[in-house]
């Protein structure tokens, strides 16, 4: 069923602003009008959507099929550091929601930026310490002056440095804003690790309509593989794989007896057993995948081509048990509405993140 067709937009619209007033019509059947002449200010509605579909166009992201539920808070109002400080406390808060994560992105105003690629993160120190990760950034904030515990640690929050013209400025998460969890291996008990349950990338700029918004840091929830194949498991991360192994007793005398592997699965086991535990929210990267499929789906009844990069969206842990194996994506690296790297960031472009 079509409805009968939206109000096209003017004729001298340029033509990103057009595209995205035909495409906000034709789904939401809003209407598509605006001032000529004068700068576009997209209405609230038309922000919700821009930022909904831009997830819905993340090549990368696995987890886009519950693209209609992001909640958008239209802070355009808001540039001053203290306030958008405040505002992404609060982000954190509707987010977290008692562990019953949900997906949120704030839309600050014009002017300033987030320095942290991520609100929440793990220092890095030279001495090998934390998340090596986030070794440059921890060199950054000590020289814009956060002071570090005394005791310096693997777990380690950093501050949060927020940038405008007038230069930047440290915040520091209250200790209810930061929301953890203990890994517990379902049977050798405690690993001594723990992961935040809220990613929430903050160096990416929305982008739609032939207008950014640089500040528009978005949140969801883990996929289990993300703490426990990436960010504990990678050699130049925590590497936690080999002590892991010892743990569980594996013959590691020779790489095929596959004790990696192992150790691998039982981290992924951890992790999810450990978030299950503790009520928070996450995915396991079966359930994931086969929701995406599910997505694919409608998105071919709707007569929309998924943007996908095949070698972000298999996971790290039994790629080929799972159904996007078989799959094959095309990406549109310029499509909008879209969320866009600011900046180019050292280290492997691929998996990055
Ligand atoms: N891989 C990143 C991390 O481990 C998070 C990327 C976004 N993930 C998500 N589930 N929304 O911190």
């Amino acid at each position: 069923m079509t409805p009968s067709a939206p109000p096209a937009p003017g004729r001298d619209a340029p033509a990103e602003l057009q595209r995205f007033l035909e495409l906000y019509a034709q789904e939401t059947g809003g209407a598509a009008d605006f001032e000529p002449g004068v700068p576009y200010r997209p209405t609230t509605d038309q922000l919700t959507f821009a930022a909904r579909v831009a997830w819905r166009n993340s090549a990368r992201c696995v987890g886009r099929s519950y693209w209609p539920a992001l909640e958008v808070r239209d802070l355009r109002q808001v540039t001053e550091p203290e306030a958008v400080f405040r505002e992404l406390q609060e982000h954190l808060r509707r987010a977290w929601h008692g562990g019953r994560i949900r997906s949120v992105i704030s839309v600050f105003g014009p002017g300033v930026r987030i320095v942290n690629d991520q609100l929440i993160r793990y220092a890095g120190y030279p001495d090998g310490r934390g998340d090596p990760r986030n070794q440059s950034l921890t060199a950054q904030l000590l020289a814009l002056g956060w002071q570090p515990p005394a005791q310096r640690g693997d777990f380690d929050v950093l501050p949060l440095a927020v940038q405008t013209d007038a230069g930047n400025q440290l915040f520091e998460w209250a200790p209810e804003d930061v929301q953890e969890v203990g890994i517990v291996h379902p049977e050798l008990g405690d690993l001594g690790l723990k992961w935040h349950a809220l990613p929430v990338i903050s160096d990416m700029e929305l982008r739609f309509a032939g207008l950014k918004f640089a500040c528009a840091p978005f949140s969801g929830w883990y996929l289990g593989t993300e703490i426990a194949a990436r960010n504990l498991a990678d050699q130049d991360r925590y590497d936690r794989l080999p002590d892991l192994a010892r743990r569980l007793g594996l013959d590691m005398s020779r790489e095929r007896t596959l004790w990696r592997d192992t150790a691998l699965v039982e981290m992924n086991r951890a992790v999810l057993s450990s978030f299950d535990q503790a009520g928070v929210r996450i995915e396991d990267h079966h359930s994931i995948t086969r929701q995406f499929v599910a997505f694919e789906e409608r998105e071919k009844a709707a007569r929309r081509r998924v943007n996908g990069q095949w070698d972000w969206l298999i996971p790290p842990v039994s790629p080929a048990t799972t159904p996007v194996w078989s799959h094959s994506y095309r990406e549109d690296r310029t499509l909008t509405p879209g969320f866009f790297h600011r900046r180019r960031k050292s280290g492997c472009p691929v998996h990055g993140n």
